[in-house]
């Protein structure tokens, strides 16, 4: 199995993961003639599908929870905030007993890193991000010692995080092209708005309240909307903010193409102690997968490969199956360790491109 974008699709090429819209089962696995489908896809906001084909044959892509619990999580939470836009009502238990799912299987999964890329249409944005969110802050809120009922809290308040977006006009929401300064300023209001609905909302704790306003405030006090710092933020809200950000710049956006694992693990990195707690990131790029499983990869010396599997604490010199010489041509299909080769790096991967600015970037 390999992630590919819609424009490299090939007849060969059979769909190896299924893709939702709105809840609804568009393409199940085993599709075949995607090329079909590629207009529509796009027309979706998805430009990049998991496929089998013959050069990713044997290439399996782990993921820390399965796809059919990321498709009832997030089902789930699309019920929750309808029925809490409409009736004013939010089924914590029904969120619960999902979420008790997702610890269950991260606990299980321990050893994954995480590398799965949720497809989903870009109008489910902000179910498809708050799910992938809260599996990155379990994973580090597991990885920072916490415990089970901790991660309960931690879960139940990073799913519900970008509540307050079900207040924002969807056409500034999901606009292509950039915010100006005074819609990024009313986007920013997410934050205490949704807060301000999660108050009324006995059952939850105020430690997962807390998390939907204070999830883009920075460790230096540059974040909003009350510019706290340091020790005024509870770890939890340092967690979803590394989570969060994280997850937002390895998404595919209605503004902006996608930055690949390395790019937004480097600019997390950079704002190690500004925006983000220095420890909190060291940890989380322990669980990261850089170059994930199936990722096409261009190696220092010309060669063009797909990542074929992880080596154990070596995030960056993972096994390489080649497909192309350095020359351009192709013999026949091998693979590389660059565990074992150590003179020869990866230079770059499909989606190394840096695209246009990023500073109104709302996760
Ligand atoms: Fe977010
Ligand atoms: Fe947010």
């Amino acid at each position: 199995m390999r992630l590919i974008s819609t424009t490299q699709i090939q007849s060969d090429m059979v769909l190896a993961r299924p893709i939702y819209s709105e809840g609804c089962l568009i393409l199940a696995n085993g599709t075949n003639n995607l090329e079909r489908y590629i207009r529509n896809l796009n027309r979706l906001g998805i430009f990049e599908i998991y496929v089998e084909d013959d050069i990713s044959e044997g290439i399996t892509i782990p993921d820390v929870i399965t796809s059919k619990t990321r498709n009832i999580c997030k089902e789930t939470l699309r019920t929750a905030f309808k029925d809490f836009t409409q009736k004013g009502i939010l089924q914590v238990d029904t969120m619960q007993d999902v979420i008790d799912h997702v610890i269950n299987e991260i606990l299980e999964n321990q050893d994954v890193l995480i590398s799965l890329n949720d497809i989903g249409a870009a109008d489910e944005y902000t179910y498809t991000h708050s799910v992938s969110t809260t599996v990155y802050a379990l994973m580090l809120g597991q990885r920072v010692g916490y415990k089970e009922d901790m991660l309960k809290r931690l879960a139940m308040g990073t799913i519900l995080h970008d509540i307050g977006k079900i207040y924002i006009d969807r056409d500034i929401m999901f606009k292509e092209g950039k915010l100006t300064d005074k819609e990024y300023e009313y986007v920013k209001k997410h934050t205490i708005l949704g807060y301000n609905a999660l108050k009324g909302c006995k059952s939850l704790s105020e430690l997962s309240r807390i998390i939907s306003l204070t999830h883009h405030e920075h460790v230096d006090g540059t974040g909003y909307p009350r510019g706290l710092q340091g020790d005024e933020l509870h770890t939890f809200s340092k967690i979803v903010a590394v989570a969060d950000v994280y997850d937002a710049l390895t998404s595919t956006r209605c503004y902006r193409a996608k930055w690949s694992n390395r790019q937004a693990m480097d600019m997390l990195m950079q704002s190690c102690g500004t925006k983000f707690e220095t420890e909190l990131v060291c940890q989380f790029l322990h669980l990261i997968a850089v170059f994930p499983n199936g990722t096409q990869v261009r190696l220092s010396d010309g060669r063009i490969g797909i990542v074929k599997e992880q080596n154990p604490g070596m995030p960056l010199r993972p096994m390489v199956r080649i497909l192309q010489e350095a020359d351009g041509t192709s013999k026949d299909i091998y693979d590389v360790n660059l565990m074992t080769e150590l003179n020869i790096v990866i230079a770059g991967d499909e989606f190394d491109y840096i695209t246009e600015d990023k500073s109104k970037q709302v996760g």
